[in-house]
This record gives structure tokens, sequence and C-alpha cells, in this order.
């Protein structure tokens, strides 16, 4: 009796967890030496589809979309996929399976557990802004793992200037240095940078909006013959991106010199300044990847 009452405590106190939200344990290989980023809180989601496991997702129920997505960087092979939006049914109910979900085609309509829990299509529909991936298709050989990216738990409110501009640019050049530079694995971490005060997608109060994205990669197997302009950005790299034109120009400067996408710049800097930004901002100590990146040359 006692016995089974003391397994009942402990079972209640740390409920067993079979799915993938609320526990990384499953994913943890996505993070550089299975360690996640530290210093944001929020919802762990391994992302799981066509029963295998694609990356990890830190998200935010309150915002109702992601703090950011860590994956492995792989050599893109063929064609975009057609984008099957999905969303995820643990984040409505604990006991659904934790596989991702299509979402049902119009007039079938999802359930309104899943509308009160996670973004939705009808968030994004008429807004201004684009659905942009923090982790993209693009850095992935696999198939499945990309068609995986098309959840709504990755995705952001990403003004059409910023997501097929500087921000694809960037999401470029970061697939050209690690294909040609990078021996072993790639670790990427790309999040967001909150407002000091929260803006909503058509105002609704449902899904909130980024005022930066932000992306690390941290590949400790490296090429020594790197040329002059790519020195800087082994092992680590960093870069922040403007979602805004309106925002002041402490963290990201404008170029008034460019054609087109004028105030959505890009800033490359190093894993330190992107760390340095991050806590002014969420106010209080945030690490990428630990230790630097800098535990091992070996690391393949
Ligand atoms: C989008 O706008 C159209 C035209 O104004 C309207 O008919 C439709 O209901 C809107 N959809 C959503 C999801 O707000
Ligand atoms: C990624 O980089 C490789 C090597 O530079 C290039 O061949 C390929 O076209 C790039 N893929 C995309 C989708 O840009
Ligand atoms: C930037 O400011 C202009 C002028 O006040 C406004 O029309 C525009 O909607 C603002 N853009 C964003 C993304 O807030």
């Amino acid at each position: 009796m006692k016995y089974s009452l003391y397994l009942f405590a402990i079972s209640a106190l740390y409920p067993i967890s079979h799915g993938d939200v609320g526990d990384f344990s499953p994913c943890v290989n996505y993070f550089y030496r299975d360690w996640p980023p530290s210093g944001i809180e929020g919802t762990p989601i391994c992302q799981n589809y066509e029963n295998r496991y694609h990356f990890a997702t830190l998200y935010s129920r309150e915002r109702r979309s992601p703090w950011f997505s860590a994956y492995l960087y792989t050599t893109p092979a063929g064609k975009r996929p057609k984008g099957n939006w999905k969303y995820e049914p643990q984040l409505a109910n604990s006991k659904a399976d934790g596989a991702m979900v299509r979402f049902p085609i119009p007039p079938h309509k999802v359930d309104q557990n899943v509308v009160e829990s996670q973004a939705v299509q009808q968030d994004y529909t008429n807004s201004s802004y684009t659905r942009g991936h923090l982790n993209p298709s693009l850095h992935h050989q696999d198939r499945i793992d990309r068609r995986s990216t098309f959840t709504l738990t990755n995705a952001v409110p990403q003004t059409q200037e910023s997501n097929g501009g500087p921000w694809a640019d960037l999401e470029d050049h970061v697939n050209k240095t690690l294909n040609q530079y990078c021996f072993g694995r790639a670790h990427i971490v790309t999040g967001i940078i909150p407002y000091r005060v929260d803006r909503w997608l058509k105002d609704e109060h449902r899904v909130a909006i980024p005022e930066y994205l932000w992306s690390a990669y941290c590949c400790p197997s490296y090429s020594q013959n790197l040329p002059e302009s790519l020195r800087k950005t082994f092992p680590t790299f960093a870069a922040i991106g403007r979602n805004d034109p309106n925002s002041t120009e402490e963290i990201v400067p404008v170029d008034r010199t460019k054609k087109e996408n004028v105030g959505y710049d890009v800033r490359a800097m190093s894993l330190a300044d992107l760390e340095m930004y991050l806590r002014e901002r969420y106010r209080r100590e945030i690490t990428v990847f630990r230790n630097q990146c800098l535990e091992s040359q070996d690391y393949l």
C-alpha cells in the first residue's frame, strides 16, 4: 500500500513522457554536444514526421510561435518541396500522437482545441506577413527532412522583403559556406528576438511577430584553407536580420544605398555579439552553443 502510494506520488510529480512535446531528450542529438541553448524558456518539441525525428523546436505557447529551431545541416539536393503546412497535435492534447499532421483542406476545419493551442493557417491569411521558416527546407538533403520543416511550429511571421531578400541570401551563404568548408557535423540554431512590447498578427493577440530573426552555426571540424573573407566564420558564425524597416539601428544598421529590401538588412557577427544582443533583449544570460562550440576539433 505504502509502496503504491509512493509510486503514485512520483509519477504525479514527474509524468512519464510518451510524446514529443515537453521534453528534448529524444531529439537532443540536434544540439551541439546534446546541449540545448540555455536561458530561453518554452515548450520543447521533438519534430516528428513519418515516424522519425527531424529537428528540435523550443515553442512559446503564449506567442503561438517558436523561440528557436535547431537542426543538423545536410547538403541540399533536389527542388523545394510543396509546402503542405502541418500542426502539432500534442500541443492541443498531450495524449495525442506526437507526429505533425497536415492541416485539413477547406472547407474542412481543424479542431478548435488545435486553434487555441497554436498558430493555424487562418492566422496568416490576409495578414501582411509570410510564414517564415526558422529551420529552412533548403538546408536538408533528405526529402522527408525537407517536408518536415513545413510545420507552423517552425514558422514565424516574417515580412516578404526579409524572407525573400536578405534572409534568403543568408541561408544561401550559410549553405555554400558549410558545403565547401565544414567537414564534420554542422549544428544550426535559428530563432527570434521579440519586440520590447509584443506585436501580433492582425492585432489579434494570437501569433506574436518577431522584431528580428537570428541564426548561428557551430562547425567544429572545418577546412584549414579558409579564404580570407571566411577566416572569422569558423567554428562559429552568427547573424541577426531585421524584420521591420522601422526598427532602430543599434543592432542592425540600414544600408540606404541598396536598391531593394531597404531596412531588411542582415548583419553578420560573432557568436559572442549575438549572445550579447540576446542578453540585452531577453534580460538574461543566453548561451547558444555549449562552451562557444570550442570543445573539440575532432567532433564528427
Ligand atoms: C480574408 O479576406 C477576405 C476578403 O476580405 C475575406 O472574405 C476572408 O474571410 C478573410 N479571411 C480570413 C481568414 O480572415
Ligand atoms: C548549396 O550550396 C551548394 C554548393 O555551393 C550549391 O551547389 C547548391 O546549389 C546550394 N543549394 C541551394 C539550394 O542554394
Ligand atoms: C513603418 O512605419 C510606417 C510609417 O509610420 C508605417 O506605415 C508602416 O506600417 C511601418 N511598418 C511596420 C512594419 O511596422
